[in-house]
């Protein structure tokens, strides 16, 4: 009775988790989504990051990397990390690691957008195929760490189509007549990149810690 008594009024701290993004719309994706497993997730500032993070990596996963352990060795608290972008099989897997700054910095979504559009001119159905790629890295203590990759393929559009989503959707067409920003914020983030790596890691958060 008294354990109970004791536990009701001092409730034990939860425990924290960063996220290594300065996207405030990323960092409410990844509290909801870890929302269940117990974390008080909090951004880089709140941890009192204020270093830099040199994304020099060659893929997805080193990004990730990169910048998990760079906030990982500067707070010393968990913390998670993600990477996504375009990766087009005509263009030998282009945009890829420089999606954000494919039609260089400072250029628009709807300029980067323009630039594939014109890189992939006269370039048959066949060969349109492409993919959104998200991998998140997960560094939990010193030698406790996780990577999971997720996907969702498509092709590219011969033009732009819709006014929903960020980024590349409007060129990113799921089937013949819907691109991702045709669909609802709902149905994105239920088949996107994100969304199935979000799955992948909630499957060990539930084996490690539910
Ligand atoms: P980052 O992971 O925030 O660095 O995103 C890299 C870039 O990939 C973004 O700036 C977008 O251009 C592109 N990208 C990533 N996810 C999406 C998406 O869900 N839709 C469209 N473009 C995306």
């Amino acid at each position: 009775m008294n354990r109970q008594n004791s536990s009701d009024s001092a409730a034990p701290a939860r425990k924290r988790l960063v996220i290594a993004t300065n996207n405030n719309g990323k960092l409410r994706e990844f509290r909801e989504m870890l929302s269940s497993f117990g974390f008080e997730v909090i951004s880089m500032k709140e941890a009192g990051f204020t270093g830099e993070i040199i994304e020099d990596g060659d893929t997805f996963e080193e990004n990730a990397h990169i910048k998990a352990r760079t906030v990982f060795e500067a707070v010393g608290i968990p913390t998670m990390a993600d990477d996504s972008g375009l990766e087009i099989d005509f263009l030998d897997g282009a945009p890829g690691v420089y999606s954000a700054r494919y039609a260089g910095e400072g250029a628009t979504d709807k300029e980067r957008c323009q630039k594939v559009l014109d890189e992939m001119h006269g370039v048959p159905r066949e060969l349109r195929e492409a993919r959104f790629v998200c991998t998140i890295y997960f560094i939990y203590d010193e030698d406790d760490e996780y990577s999971v990759r997720g996907e969702v393929r498509g092709f590219i559009g011969n033009e732009p189509v819709g006014e929903n989503g960020f980024g590349y959707d409007p060129i990113f067409m799921i089937d013949e007549d819907e691109s991702m920003a045709t669909i609802s914020e709902e149905e994105k983030n239920r088949i996107s990149h994100r969304a199935c790596a979000f799955r992948k890691l909630s499957e060990i958060l539930k084996e490690k810690f539910a």
